[in-house]
């Protein structure tokens, strides 16, 4: 039987959400859900079902299975919180938006509640639902890559100081809006492949054409890591500043002792570099999905997470789950204390235990 899912905060991604779910054999969309009632009312007839202007009062009157909380906020995540704690209280499964929460403390509340209540808490940590992902991710587990002895990873917005616009909201016109409302995606990747990172270090600046108009927005940060596994690792992340370069939107390139991997453009490709032996040549293995808008991300992560409450899988198997967004933001806070210090090295707040914690009887 499908899931019964209702959506909350019907903005962009609210109602690419909603399609999402709608075109989707394991849900049905039960009812859309805004503060604002124009909102809400124009997403309600787009999608023809009901419109609630309060959360309370959407679980009040549907028998919903799964709550998806696209809110957005301060720093694109204060507003997370409170609607994925009311859900989570009323016993139903909820998948959040990113970054889970702005506020770490937050987070780490989200998290520890779901596990108390047994219930699934998934993130949309989205960018590594791809072809070119799962294709790098069989290489490594197949052995093809051998050893990861480093990742490099660069992601920026496509733009120039002649683009430059000076955005005053709130969201964005303060110091690390950028690292929380951002990072999350270029860290969940780098998880992904080379697992927790233990050590980091960052420094962060804003280029000339920011400073002269009084933007307060960090917006190029640059982090040094070092991996549980031993691989070391840098992130290169900017917003606008520059144009793309090498690589498109995003590129993860991981070369190993084997072999090397490097996606391009986050889904459009992936080159494959076997490691020879002396005397051997090899190709180079391509797959160019041709698919260039990264919005095809999103049907493939909402579709995980619809599998995974269907299937009932152990919590811990859960695909990007509420523990993994909240890896990224231990080292977003992690980011922010090493620029604090000066650029110091700083080890980031340990997780709580992937195979439950006795304490709240969760097996
Ligand atoms: N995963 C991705 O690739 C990706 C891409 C872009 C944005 N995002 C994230 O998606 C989220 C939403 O972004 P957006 O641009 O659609 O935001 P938005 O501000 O346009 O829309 C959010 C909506 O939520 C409503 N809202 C806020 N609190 C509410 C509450 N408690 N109950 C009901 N409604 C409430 C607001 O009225 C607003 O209409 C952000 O957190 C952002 O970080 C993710």
């Amino acid at each position: 039987m499908a899931l019964r899912v209702g959506v909350v905060g019907m903005g962009g991604i609210g109602n690419q959400h909603a399609t999402c779910h709608q075109d989707n054999a394991l849900a049905e969309l039960v009812a859309v859900c805004d503060l604002k009632r124009d909102v809400a009312d124009k997403a309600a007839e787009k999608f023809k079902v009901k419109a609630y202007y309060s959360l309370a009062d959407l679980l009040a009157h549907e028998e919903l299975d799964v709550v998806d909380v696209t809110t957005s906020g301060y720093e694109n995540g204060s507003w997370h919180y409170e609607p994925t704690m009311e859900a989570l209280a009323a016993g139903r499964h909820v998948l959040c938006e990113k970054p889970l929460s702005n506020d770490i403390g937050e987070c780490r509340e989200m998290v520890c509640y779901a596990a108390e209540r047994k219930l699934y808490l998934g993130c949309n940590l989205n960018h590594y639902f791809t072809p070119t992902a799962a294709q790098a991710k069989k290489y490594m587990d197949e052995g093809k890559i051998g050893e990861a002895a480093y990742l490099l990873f660069k992601m920026g917005f496509d733009g120039s100081e002649h683009t430059y616009k000076f955005n005053p909201s709130p969201r964005f016109n303060q110091p690390y809006g950028h690292m929380k409302a951002f990072l999350t995606h270029p860290f969940s990747v780098m998880r992904y492949f080379c697992g927790d990172i233990t050590h980091l270090q960052a420094f962060a600046g804003r280029p000339g054409v920011r400073q002269s108009a009084g933007d307060l927005l960090l917006s190029i940060n640059s982090v040094h890591c070092k991996f549980a596994s031993g691989t070391i690792g840098y992130l290169l992340s900017q917003r606008g500043d520059t144009m793309w370069g090498l690589g498109g939107w995003w590129s993860c390139e991981v070369g190993g002792t084997k072999g090397s991997f490097a996606i391009e453009n986050c889904i459009e490709k992936l080159t494959y570099y076997p490691g020879t032996r002396p005397g051997e040549k090899s190709e180079p293995e391509v797959l160019d999905t041709g698919i260039k808008d990264f919005g095809a991300t999103f049907p493939n992560r909402i579709h995980a997470f619809l599998e995974d409450v269907t299937n009932g899988v152990h919590f811990e198997k859960l695909r990007s789950s509420g523990r993994d967004a909240l890896a990224t933001m231990e080292y977003i806070f992690a980011v922010i204390e090493s620029y604090e210090l000066g650029g110091q090295l700083v080890r980031p707040h340990p997780l709580p235990t992937i195979h439950g914690n006795p304490a709240v009887e969760r097996i």
